[in-house]
């Protein structure tokens, strides 16, 4: 990577500084209000703990939810500040319901070394996503570092991701956006063969520029999930009540044509009349799509020969689920293709999960810590895995060689 990093800054520029932290800990949030999968909180411990060890005094932002620019209690950040305070252990943990402003600043300069202070959700202020200039610069205020470790918010160009940087040097990345973007770019850049991309996912136009980017540089690409229904509308099939994109069946042939024996489809789908009829589910094959049924799964012909494929595989990438796991009875071709990317982890392969869904599906399969990495940006990854420059990035210092 050519940014710099949180290891890159020598201790006196740490000891007894304020350390600004951008993290992504939009988590999800349970009925009685606490924190559900930790794992955006946890995934952060790495760079709290360097700069913690260090003596620094850690200023936390994080948004959380879609709050609509004013504050909501609904998505108050200080739930996640006892789930943080249990995971770190020790250290002090402090929470304020401000992110900006005098009374913010005074209790940044008021902290002890070694201690952190998490501040409300950025999104209370209408300013931090159109990204204004005065917000920038009250964020820049509260630390004299800055660090981005928000990967899953890196392709956000808000006032604490890419404007704050503007205002506040250093700004340099922390371990996890550093991990993330190490598995990402290196399986772009450099990837052991064969190179296997899995996409899937409801619609191909949230998915397009990633075909684009990937299939020339992969050697299989697997299409599942309802995506899949608008490229049998290009090959002519019947699909039913399918989700089709009309719209882009024209880009799906075009695709097929230029993909070639690279682009792998279905053979089979698992079928209902509507998605809350599992029970009425059957296997067909692709060409055998009834007028009054909908795909809500790859079928099983295809997520054996997706798992074939997927073993053979030395750098895997896998973004979309295969059909609505979230229903029992429709998250068999999802379980495959993670159950396959787990043995390929096995076997030595380097086996990457983008964030979201495809996240979601593995975490409750019980297999993430059976991938070699699972990205815990949604969005951040795809925009990624699309080439395109993520601005929570591309501000911060490059490394001089
Ligand atoms: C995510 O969960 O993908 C990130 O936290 C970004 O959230 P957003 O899509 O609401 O900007």
């Amino acid at each position: 990577m050519n940014k710099q990093t949180i290891r890159d800054l020598p201790d006196e520029a740490v000891r007894g500084r304020r350390v600004l932290v951008r993290v992504d800990f939009n988590v999800p949030l349970e009925a009685d209000g606490r924190v559900g999968d930790d794992t955006r909180i946890r995934e952060s411990l790495p760079t709290l703990s360097h700069l913690l060890d260090r003596g620094a005094r850690v200023v936390l932002l994080s948004h959380l939810g879609r709050p609509k620019g004013k504050p909501d209690p609904k998505y108050s950040l200080a739930p996640v500040a006892d789930r943080l305070r249990d995971l770190l252990a020790g250290p002090d943990v402090a929470f304020i319901p401000a992110s900006a402003g005098a009374a913010v600043v005074e209790a940044t300069r008021s902290m002890r070394d070694g201690s952190v202070l998490l501040l409300e959700n950025t999104r209370f202020h209408a300013a931090e996503e159109s990204n204004d200039e005065a917000l920038a610069r009250a964020f820049a205020e509260l630390g004299d570092v800055f660090v981005n470790d928000a990967f899953g918010s890196a392709h956000r160009a808000h006032a604490s991701t890419e404007g704050v940087a503007r205002h506040l040097r250093p700004a340099v990345a922390g371990l996890l956006m550093e991990k993330e973007l190490e598995y990402l770019g290196r399986a772009l850049a450099t990837p052991e063969r064969p190179f296997v991309a899995i996409l899937g996912g409801s619609k191909i136009s949230g998915k397009i520029d990633v075909i684009e980017q990937m299939l020339p540089k992969v050697d299989h690409m697997l299409i599942g999930g309802a995506m899949a229904c608008t490229f049998f509308r290009a090959m002519g099939l019947e699909t039913g009540k399918s989700l089709v994109e009309e719209d882009r069946v024209d880009m799906a042939r075009d695709l097929l044509a230029r993909g070639g024996e690279k682009l792998v489809l279905p053979t089979d789908a698992r079928v209902a009349p509507a998605i809350d009829q599992p029970a009425a589910a059957a296997t067909v094959a692709r060409d055998r799509i009834l007028p009054g049924a909908a795909m809500f799964d790859i079928g099983p012909a295809s997520a054996a020969a997706f798992a074939a494929i997927i073993r053979t595989g030395r750098t895997v990438v896998w973004n979309g689920p295969m059909g609505v796991f979230e229903t029992a009875g429709f998250e068999v071709g999802t379980r495959a293709v993670a159950d396959a990317m787990a043995e390929a982890t096995r076997a030595g392969a380097t086996t990457i999960v983008g964030g979201g869904d495809s996240a979601a599906a593995v975490a409750e399969f019980g297999l993430a810590d059976a991938m070699r990495h699972v990205s815990t940006g949604g969005g951040a990854s795809l925009e990624f895995l699309e080439g395109k420059t993520l601005p929570g990035v591309d501000v911060l210092d490059e490394r001089v060689a």
